[in-house]
């Protein structure tokens, strides 16, 4: 017998996570708003901007899928992986990728090991290094690399190859980065193990080398039908990047501007770092368990509030928020669970399991699933209400991240542009690509969003998945240095 009382609870809880069509309209204009105030001069400190970050790329021209040369490597530190590449472009939309991910070690990630930037770049070192020891032996010493270096946190970029660290994001909070160029500090470690021939020549993002990639992809045919126009990326962080034209990027050093047009440039690629929106909550639904976690549990209060209800590094601690608070109402047992003491235990992939769970299977995956996780046994009744949970936490994730597109779709009237009004989103990472029915629930929202249905069937969500890569190496092309 379900408990009535919690039943109530959880309902109103799951009202709490209701993203209505109004509410995707208020938030699309606002993020429009956010976009163009961001491509304004920041005054001083660009932390201190109220718009949204609109970091400026440097890279001016989206590839053909022509493109060759020789290898170059790229490098990548994302949220839970690094990840290291030689890539070949050989034109006519192919390439040739030699990689090796290896997952950052917990000690990173955790307060008490006093670990500092030399120890994290220097790791990244070693672990290129031993890559090219591994797949380029024969040439690694007189062989002269130029590196794509693919860095997913937000920078202040000042050139295709330099950019200073911001802050960090999901989970790092190595305090003597911010404010570092990261390049040179990846450079320098390069050169102290004696990889001096390799040359970090571009400094990219990990949704920059999403779009890069799937316009390298996409043949000249698709091209003419669907024209790329977004990447994106929702994983264990969410961001998003297009081409702003050059005469709206205010903020630009007005000669490098200048500079740029008289060699026939009309656009730059923005990274948006989308996962800023609304960090002073004007618009953003909020819900207690959101302060709560942004607030006891987060490495960065204050910050990135969009893509603490969005991706997928905090969906599970939601979930996790909403027992504790269950128990404490005294509506909910959660025993001896590891649940209590342990933030983020709870994973994007277990709340998939719960996700498509069946009453017909007797909710027997989502037991499983947070017995493994969690040491957490449950009834049949309450795991009903966990998956009610989950779905609505699920749900509310996906139809904010349609806010984005849709808002970049009109600023550029990017629907308007060509015969056929198609475009096509580059994607990547984990919640878009494996969350079951994510990227379905987004379609909705953008069906509700002011783009409407119409607009909707002229979005194609494309998972594109070698940003890091090909994306980095694209960058890393055209650097001169
Ligand atoms: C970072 C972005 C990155 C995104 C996706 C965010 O936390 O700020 O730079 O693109 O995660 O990896």
């Amino acid at each position: 017998m379900s408990d009535p009382k919690l039943t109530k609870a959880v309902d109103s809880i799951c009202d709490q996570f209701i993203v209505t069509k109004s509410k995707i309209s208020q938030l699309t204009e606002y993020f429009i708003d956010c976009m163009e105030k961001g491509l304004e001069p920041c005054e001083s400190d660009i932390s201190q901007n109220k718009g949204l970050p609109m970091i400026p790329t440097f890279v001016t021209d989206k590839p053909s899928g022509q493109e060759h040369g020789v290898t170059m490597l790229a490098a990548d530190l994302g949220g839970t992986n690094f990840r290291v590449c030689s890539v070949e472009l050989l034109g006519n939309h192919e390439f040739k990728i030699e990689q090796e991910k290896s997952k950052i070690p917990t000690f990173f990630f955790q307060d008490d090991h006093h670990v500092t930037s030399k120890d994290l770049f220097q790791h990244m070192a070693l672990i290129t290094h031993q890559f090219l020891t591994k797949h380029h032996k024969d040439v690694i010493q007189d062989y002269k690399w130029k590196m794509g270096f693919t860095f997913s946190y937000p920078v202040d970029q000042t050139s295709l190859s330099s950019g200073k660290l911001i802050r960090w994001t999901k989970g790092f909070k190595i305090g003597d980065t911010v404010g570092q160029d990261v390049v040179q500090l990846f450079q320098q470690e390069l050169n102290d193990i004696g990889l001096s021939n390799v040359h970090v020549v571009a400094l990219t993002n990990d949704t920059t080398g999403t779009l890069l990639a799937r316009c390298y992809a996409s043949s000249d045919a698709a091209r003419a039908i669907n024209e790329p126009v977004i990447g994106c990326i929702f994983g264990t962080g969410t961001n998003g990047c297009y081409m702003e034209k050059l005469e709206n990027i205010h903020k630009l050093d007005p000669a490098s501007r200048e500079e740029l047009l008289s060699q026939g440039k009309t656009h730059m690629c923005i990274n948006t770092e989308w996962g800023s929106f609304d960090n002073e909550l004007n618009h953003l639904p909020t819900t207690s368990y959101d302060i709560k976690i942004d607030q006891q549990f987060s490495t960065n209060p204050g910050f990135h509030l969009f893509e603490k209800r969005v991706s997928g590094l905090y969906l599970g601690e939601i979930l996790r928020n909403i027992l504790l608070d269950l128990e404490k109402q005294e509506l909910f047992d959660l025993k001896e669970s590891v649940l209590k003491n342990n933030p983020f235990i709870l994973t994007t992939e277990t709340l998939s399991h719960i996700e498509i769970d069946t009453v017909e299977n007797d909710l027997q995956d989502t037991r499983d699933a947070l017995l493994k996780a969690a040491d957490l046994e449950t009834t049949f009744e309450e795991r009903v209400l966990i998956q009610k949970l989950v779905r609505a936490i699920s749900r509310r994730a996906a139809f904010l991240a349609a806010v984005p597109i849709a808002a970049i779709l009109i600023k550029t009237n990017a629907l308007n542009q060509s015969y056929h009004c198609q475009v096509e989103v580059g994607c990547d990472g984990s919640v878009v690509e494996h969350y079951p029915g994510f990227r379905s629930m987004m379609r909705h929202a953008l069906a509700l969003s002011p783009i409407g249905p119409e607009g909707e069937r002229d979005v194609h969500l494309r998972i594109s998945k070698d940003g890091s890569g090909v994306g980095a190496a694209l960058c890393a092309l055209h650097a001169n240095y």
